[in-house]
């Protein structure tokens, strides 16, 4: 496994790496989460991917504002009413295991079925903290996927829709037409999303991006409208947080970054930059 020309394999491999970041994180004495799974689920394969990727280790303060971010805007959600996490792509996401959460909270999982098998295998064994379901399904399959959502809004009464790395391997036709079936259940009350700018998205297409591409896992998606991309479908921004800056507010941002702070204030066109977004509805 430790080959030096393995590469990715698909865009669930991507899940592995990713992984990795939250593995890392996990060792460290200022972890600002904990995930005991990350290690094992990102496998040798993982760390293996990360550091044979280009770029594929660096960034690492990205990644660990990410999840820290997400934690955040889900624990609001559910502190707001939700009983339902709806998670798209979950990928190998642990944190069912490892939040303090509601043994009767619903949680559903969505991701490829290789991915979901794999994750199976890992932590089959493992007692989440919630009611959790994990679900195969290409979310490509708009019939199928309508069919889920349509089911989840009948069995719960406030939904929060997580897709954490996912939007940016869709087309923003594809984005749309997701966004616009989300909105179409009546329950789905939150969304939380990841952003990159069109000028972070021209960056990334040019590092790490070039072997995901190979893979047929492109990255696509960097809207000039920011998070009010998705206003056309029903959803507007409740908040948006800026990864370069909440990592310098813990202080892990890159020296070489820090002259790009104060992040500008509305859309970030060409400025480098990536964000996570609480969507609500309009
Ligand atoms: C970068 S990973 C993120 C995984 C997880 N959300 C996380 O942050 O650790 C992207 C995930 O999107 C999933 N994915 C990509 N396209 C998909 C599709 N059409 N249907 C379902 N899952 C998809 C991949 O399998 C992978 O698990």
């Amino acid at each position: 496994m430790t080959d030096s020309t393995a590469t990715v394999r698909g865009v669930s491999d991507t899940a592995r790496w990713v992984a990795y970041f939250r593995a890392r994180e996990t060792q460290r004495a200022d972890a600002l989460f904990r995930d005991p799974y990350a290690e094992r689920l990102a496998g040798e394969y993982g760390f293996h991917l990360a550091n044979t990727l280009p770029d594929g280790n660096k960034h690492e303060w990205a990644w660990v504002a990410r999840t820290y971010l997400f934690d955040q805007f889900i624990s609001r959600a559910i502190q707001e009413g939700a009983d339902l996490v709806l998670n798209l792509a979950a990928g190998l996401d642990a944190r069912p295991y490892r939040m303090e959460l509601s043994p009767t909270l619903q949680w559903v999982e969505v991701d490829l079925p290789d991915i979901v098998s794999y994750k199976e295998d890992v932590l089959g064994k493992e007692t989440p903290r919630c009611r959790l379901q994990r679900i195969a399904l290409d979310l490509s399959d708009v019939a199928a996927r309508r069919n889920l959502f349509s089911q989840l809004n009948a069995g719960a009464k406030r939904v929060v829709v997580v897709s954490e790395g996912l939007l940016i391997y869709f087309t923003p036709e594809e984005v749309s037409s997701l966004s616009t079936d989300l909105a179409s259940q009546e329950r789905f009350r939150t969304w939380v999303i990841d952003l990159a700018s069109p000028g972070q998205l021209r960056l990334m297409q040019r590092t790490t991006g070039k072997q995901l591409s190979e893979a047929g896992a492109a990255f696509k998606f960097g809207p000039a409208e920011g998070a009010h991309f998705f206003a056309s479908s029903g959803w507007e921004p409740k908040d948006v947080q800026g990864m370069l800056k909440t990592a310098a507010q813990f202080k892990r941002a890159p020296v070489e970054l820090l002259s790009l702070l104060p992040e500008p204030k509305g859309n970030p066109g060409n400025y480098p930059w990536t964000g996570v977004c609480l969507l609500g509805r309009r």
